[in-house]
Formats: C-alpha cells, sequence, structure tokens
C-alpha cells in the first residue's frame, strides 16, 4: 500500500491526475475505472485542464463507471451517467461510445451486470480504478457486510444511504431503493487502484481502511490484499494513522 499525503482537494486532485496520466502512456487502448461523488472532482478538473492544454489524451480511453442506481434513465439529473457527462466526458475529447455507466433501465439488472463484467473482460480488464470511500468504509456502493470476492450485482440500498442522498432528490420517495455495483472481487481484479479521500468525516475509515483487520465490515479493507493501491489523500482525513504508514509514503 502506498500513502500519499497532501495538503487539500486540489493538491488531491493534481497528484492523483498525474499518477494515472503517468500510467496512460503505457498502453493504448487504455481502461480506467470512475468513481462519482463529490471526492473525485477536483481529479476530473485536473483531467479536464490537461486534456485542454493537449497534455492528456482520452481519444482512445475507454472508462467503465462503478455504480448506477436502478430506475434512474440517465437524463435524470441525480443519475450518475448525468454526473459523468456533465463533470467529465463533456469536456475531454473522449468518445462517449467508449464511456460504459451501468445502465440504470435495464429491463433486467441482474442480467446487466453479467454483461457489465464480460464487457470489462472483453476489453481485457481495468488498468487504473478510481475509488472514493464512504465515512462507513463502503466502496462503490459495497456497504459493510458485503461479500470480499462479490461481483457486479443488484443491491439494496440501507435507509441510511437513501436518507443521506434525499437532499439531492424532491421527497425521499423519489430516491431509488436499489443500485448496481461492480463488486469487491471485481475492483480488486483492476492493475492498479487509487482511492481518493478529503476530510475528517474520512479519517477513521481511511485508518480502518489501510491499517485495521481485513473485514467484510470495512469494505475498503479488502484494499489491503491488492498488490497496487496507492491511498491519496487530504492532511484532514490523514490523523488516525499510525506510523509507518505502509511500504511506501510521501507527504507533500
Ligand atoms: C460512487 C462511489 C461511492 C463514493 C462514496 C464517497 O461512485 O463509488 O462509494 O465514492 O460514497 O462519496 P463522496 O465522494 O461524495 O464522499
Amino acid at each position: 500500500m502506498k500513502v500519499i499525503i497532501v495538503k487539500d482537494k486540489q493538491a488531491m486532485g493534481k497528484r492523483s491526475a498525474q499518477l494515472i496520466a503517468e500510467d496512460m502512456q503505457k498502453r493504448t487502448p487504455y481502461v480506467l475505472g470512475l468513481a462519482t461523488g463529490s471526492t473525485p472532482l477536483p481529479l476530473y478538473k485536473e483531467f479536464i485542464a490537461m486534456n485542454k492544454a493537449k497534455d492528456l489524451d482520452f481519444s482512445s480511453v475507454i472508462t467503465f463507471n462503478l455504480d448506477e442506481y436502478v430506475g434512474l434513465p440517465p437524463q435524470h439529473d441525480q443519475s450518475y451517467r448525468y454526473f459523468m457527462n456533465t463533470e467529465l466526458f463533456d469536456h475531454i475529447n473522449i468518445q462517449k461510445k467508449n464511456t460504459f455507466v451501468p445502465d440504470g433501465m435495464a429491463a433486467s439488472p441482474e442480467d446487466f451486470c453479467a454483461h457489465y463484467e464480460a464487457m470489462i473482460k472483453d476489453v481485457g480488464g481495468i488498468d487504473y480504478q478510481v475509488l472514493g470511500i464512504g465515512s462507513n468504509g463502503h466502496i462503490a456502493f459495497n456497504e459493510p457486510g458485503s461479500s470480499l470476492a462479490s461481483r457486479t450485482r443488484v443491491v439494496p440500498l440501507t435507509e441510511n444511504t437513501r436518507k443521506d442522498n434525499s437532499r439531492f432528490f424532491k421527497s425521499i420517495h423519489e430516491v431509488p431503493t436499489r443500485a448496481m455495483t461492480m463488486g469487491i472481487g471485481t475492483i480488486l481484479e483492476a492493475r492498479k487502484i487509487i482511492l481518493l479521500a478529503c476530510g475528517e468525516n474520512k479519517a477513521e475509515a481511511v485508518a480502518r481502511a489501510l491499517q485495521g483487520p481485513v473485514t467484510a465490515m470495512v469494505p475498503a479493507s479488502a484494499l489491503q490484499m491488492h498488490p497496487d493501491v496507492t491511498f491519496v489523500i487530504t492532511e484532514d482525513a490523514a490523523p488516525q494513522l499510525k506510523t509507518p504508514y505502509g511500504s511506501y509514503f510521501e507527504k507533500q
């Protein structure tokens, strides 16, 4: 595990973009795994700036997103497809046909999940997977208790998550009750993984993920079993870490 501690969100975006951009030079086509949420936004801003400056080319990049709500169409402003289009894809030279987000409107979400796994396999797997982390240690929609070997599947949303997310909808009744998510086993098959975290509300989850026991109750702790994981975290998300941090440590 590598741990990089940076001052603030902007630095988190810059450092993570630099690491991913470096790796993107090694392979064509390159397959990126992407996340939604507020944490990766500084990374996406940086990708857009690098692309506009012609320092980073997305024309032969393929992307797979981690998750999507079941029942939301792509044009719904709370769908993860809408988020990815407006926050990243609309602003870079990626071919939209090479961007994949689970289809929230699939006739059979279960069949779609199996198809999504097959699509990832068909392109040779994910080269670099970007992750955020929930304050309870979740990754993608793998909530505590998810099997560490889980695959892409349909999951129920906990009442807590629905309540948390209801602020983005007109009422809690509009918040979907299910989502599709890559599994922990699926995520662990990526060649490289980068987990971003910022804010003091993530400090406990970061410490438990990096240095606690590997347990289904902290889904991000499964990353300890992967040979190439980097955590890029802000100072305020790091205070609960005990030194030494891991095999590699960098503080900016
Ligand atoms: C979304 C995802 C989620 C978020 C997590 C943190 O695709 O994978 O697991 O990464 O809920 O969300 P933020 O970044 O909004 O704190």
